[in-house]
């Protein structure tokens, strides 16, 4: 850690073309809203079988959370006919079969509860380091629905495509049969190895948390926790919603997947977020090296600091040109 913290960064205040506000919309209200309850247990890395050396690349050693509670009733309430108001504007993707991005350009009520303050602290307690909304905005408020078709899985084996999130029960878990999030007590490289050798992932290591009800969640490092939406057993209903954060401190190595985001996202919306987030990232470095100024003999430091925004800016420039060459990375269904 620098010490330096970002300066967070403002929702843009225009909307891409095709996305409109819903209208009759619940007010969020942080107060009536949200009932945050901490969880009781943390997975670390190391638990996970993660080495020292991999750790160091992380912003937080912390992995997954046990369940703990968000919202109240009436926050609950309102999410959900959020979500469904939501529903009509589902996309498919390899990975999903249907879900909403990008909800948070058409609902005040998602982007004020992803945005919302006291619940950034309270995450970030949770998982020890200083968290921001995620700075790209198609990583808030993600709304997975299940497949119409029963059994299908709602989300293969995978990683996700940014550091921390957390995954929330829309709907009533107890009501449907199926529909479990699990998750893989193991190292993303082991699931991959079984993944190419054809094999079954070892069924002791997969951990299906007990959600006691909507507005429950898991917290996770969800780049480094490989994880699933299982499938329904019979038809019903079955929403989620993930909310993304970044890290407050700049100084750890970006990780948007763009590559990724840029098949599953409107292309235009994926290409100017990613260039909008790299331009804040960019500023914000800069910021802290203004932040920490001090009179020094050492000019080699001072080359490299330009040299490394010089690559950070070449790599950004590098992953839009050659958008669009990549295939969506999962698992599989295990
Ligand atoms: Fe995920």
């Amino acid at each position: 850690m620098t010490g330096y913290l970002a300066t967070p960064l403002a929702f843009p205040n225009s909307s891409p073309s095709g996305f409109t506000m819903l209208e009759d919309e619940p007010q969020f209200d942080p107060v009536r809203h949200l009932q945050i309850e901490y969880p009781t247990d943390v997975l670390s890395l190391a638990e996970l079988g993660y080495s020292d050396e991999e750790i160091a690349e992380c912003p937080t050693d912390f992995a997954v959370t046990s369940i703990f509670r968000i919202l109240s009733d009436e926050g609950i309430a309102a999410m959900l006919e959020t979500a469904r108001k939501l529903e009509p504007f589902t996309t498919s993707n390899a990975r999903i079969a249907r879900n909403v991005r990008g909800g948070v350009y058409r609902s005040r009520f998602l982007r004020d509860l992803c945005q919302c303050e006291e619940l950034t602290e309270s995450l970030s307690k949770i998982c020890g380091i200083p968290l921001l909304p995620h700075t790209l905005p198609h990583q808030l408020g993600h709304l997975n629905y299940n497949p119409l078709e029963v059994g299908e899985n709602v989300d293969k084996w995978h990683v996700d495509t940014l550091r921390i999130d957390f995954v929330m029960f829309v709907t009533d878990p107890k009501l449907v049969a199926g529909g479990e999030f699990e998750y893989y007590r193991g190292t993303k490289h082991e699931v991959a190895q079984l993944s190419a050798a054809g094999e079954p992932l070892d069924s002791s290591k997969i951990v299906a948390p007990d959600m006691p009800g909507p507005g429950y969640a898991v917290l996770q490092q969800g780049n480094m926790v490989v994880h699933r939406a299982k499938g329904l057993r019979e038809a019903g209903e079955r929403i989620t919603m993930v909310n993304g954060y970044v890290p407050r401190d700049i100084s750890f190595p970006d990780f948007s997947r763009f590559d990724q985001l840029y098949l599953v996202d409107p292309k235009d919306v994926a290409a100017s977020e990613y260039t909008r987030h790299m331009s804040w990232m960019a500023r914000e470095r800069l910021s802290a090296d203004l932040d920490s100024f001090a009179f020094s003999e050492d000019k080699e430091a001072m080359a490299e600091k330009f040299e490394q925004l010089a690559d950070l800016m070449a790599a950004t420039a590098k992953d839009l040109r050659e958008a669009g060459r990549a295939k969506v990375e999962h698992f599989g269904d295990g």
